[in-house]
C-alpha cells in the first residue's frame, strides 16, 4: 500500500516538474520567482491548466494564450513587476505621498493596479459592455476570456482594413452603457485598446478606468470621445460631433 502511494507521488513529482519546465519555456526569463509562484498557484487552483505562447508584448505587461481545464482559451495578462517604465510611471504617483514611504512598495501598486484593471472589467461586464470575462486575478496576474481563436488574438480596430459606422456605433453604445450603467470612463481609449472578433468590438485595458466621481472623468470621457471621433473620420467615415455624442452620452 504504502509502495503504491510512494509510486503515485513520484509520478505526480515528475509531471509536476515536467510541467514546470514547460512552464520555464513558455513564460521565458522576464519574470521574477514571485510571479512564477504566483502562476503556479493559479495553476494548481485549476484556473488555469496550460500556458502556450506570448500573444502580446508590452513594456508593463505580456499577455499569454493560456488554456483551462475545459481546453477553453483564456487570456493571461501578467504585469511585468520589474518594468522600468511602469516605476517611473507609478513613481509620479507616489513621489511626495507620505502614506508611499518606501518606494519597494512598487509591487503591491503594481498588485492594486491588477486588482483595479479585473474590478473594473467586472463592473463593466456586469453593466452588459463588451469586454472580455474576467475570470481571475492575484497578485500582477490577471485571467481573462480569450479574444480571438486558436491563439491569434482578434485585430485591434487600428489594425482593421476597412472602418464601416457599424463599428462606430458599437464603441459609442459601449462608451454610453459604460458611463450610465457601470457608472465608469475608460480613459485610455483609442483605436488601441478596441479589438475586433468578428465584427463585434470588445474594449480591453481597464487598468485606468475611473469613476464618475474622478476629478478628471468628465475630460477623461471627452478624451476617449475625441479619440474615437478622429480615428474614424481619419479613416473617411462620416460621424457626428463631439459635442454631440457627449449629449447623446450624457442623456441617460
Ligand atoms: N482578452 C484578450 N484576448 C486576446 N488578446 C488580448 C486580450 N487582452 C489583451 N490582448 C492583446 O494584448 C495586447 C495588450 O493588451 P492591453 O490590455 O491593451 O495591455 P497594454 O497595457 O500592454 O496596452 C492587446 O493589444 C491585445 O492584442
Ligand atoms: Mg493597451
Amino acid at each position: 500500500m504504502w509502495k503504491d502511494d510512494i509510486t503515485r507521488e513520484i509520478e505526480k513529482r515528475r509531471l509536476k516538474i515536467r510541467k514546470d519546465e514547460d512552464l520555464f519555456e513558455t513564460v521565458e526569463e522576464v519574470f521574477d520567482t514571485r510571479t512564477l509562484m504566483a502562476l503556479y498557484k493559479i495553476i494548481n487552483k485549476g484556473i488555469i491548466s496550460e500556458m502556450r505562447g506570448v500573444v502580446k508584448s508590452g513594456k508593463e505587461s505580456r499577455v499569454y494564450w493560456a488554456k483551462d481545464k475545459n481546453d477553453n482559451d483564456l487570456a493571461v495578462k501578467i504585469y511585468l513587476t520589474s518594468s522600468m517604465e511602469f516605476r517611473k510611471g507609478i513613481f509620479q504617483y507616489i513621489q511626495g505621498d507620505p502614506r508611499f514611504k518606501v518606494v519597494k512598495d512598487y509591487r503591491k501598486i503594481i498588485y492594486t493596479w491588477a486588482q483595479k484593471e479585473f474590478k473594473n472589467l467586472q463592473i463593466a461586464y456586469d453593466a452588459e459592455v463588451s469586454v472580455p470575462r474576467p475570470i481571475y486575478v492575484y497578485e500582477n496576474i490577471l485571467v481573462m476570456e480569450f479574444i480571438g481563436e486558436d491563439g491569434v488574438p482578434a485585430p485591434l480596430l487600428r489594425d482593421l482594413p476597412t472602418l464601416n459606422i457599424e463599428l462606430f456605433n458599437q464603441i459609442i453604445e459601449s462608451i454610453k452603457k459604460l458611463y450610465n450603467k457601470a457608472k465608469l470612463v475608460h480613459a485610455d481609449l483609442s483605436e488601441y485598446n478596441i479589438m475586433v472578433n468578428n465584427n463585434k468590438i470588445y474594449i480591453i485595458d481597464f487598468g485606468q478606468a475611473v469613476t464618475l466621481e474622478h476629478p478628471m472623468s468628465y475630460e477623461f470621457l471627452l478624451r476617449d470621445i475625441r479619440n474615437i471621433v478622429r480615428f474614424f473620420r481619419k479613416s473617411g467615415i462620416e460621424v457626428p460631433d463631439d459635442e454631440a455624442i457627449l449629449k447623446w452620452i450624457k442623456e441617460a
